[in-house]
């Protein structure tokens, strides 16, 4: 059993709800609402071969530099804290973290998986 981290800066509130599941629908177009409750991970690629992946939309209240160290920590990976006027604060993480980040944040109960969408390839 891992130990579960605290990555709330202050009170709990609930975020990450599970809203309706549909897995094809990308970010922010008509349903802003929907989308703003869930965490959208991409990977983009740079110079051909090395990846980079995002993570974006976790609620305010979440400590996201605790979980970009703790992502760095446990991916062994490096990864910045970026703010976007749009998305808020994104996490940069060096490589394809995807299923290891909505992996991580569905077993620290970050996240519900059904609000975790997964972009790229
Ligand atoms: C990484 O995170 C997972 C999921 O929370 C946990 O089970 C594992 O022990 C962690 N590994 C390291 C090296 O921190």
């Amino acid at each position: 059993m891992a130990t579960r981290l605290v990555f709330l800066t202050e009170s709990l509130t609930l975020f990450c709800i599970p809203v309706s599941i549909d897995a094809f629908e990308d970010a922010g177009d008509k349903n802003g609402a929907s989308s703003e409750e869930k965490v959208h991970v991409r990977v983009q690629q740079r110079n051909g071969r090395k990846c980079i992946t995002t993570v974006a939309g976790l609620a305010d209240d979440l400590d996201v530099k605790r979980i970009c160290k703790a992502f760095k920590k446990n991916f062994s990976c490096n990864g910045a804290v970026q703010r976007d006027e749009e998305a808020g604060e994104v996490i940069q993480l060096s490589g394809d973290q995807r299923t290891n980040v909505k992996s991580f944040l569905v077993d620290q109960e970050i996240c519900h998986g059904e609000s975790v969408v997964l972009h790229g390839f």
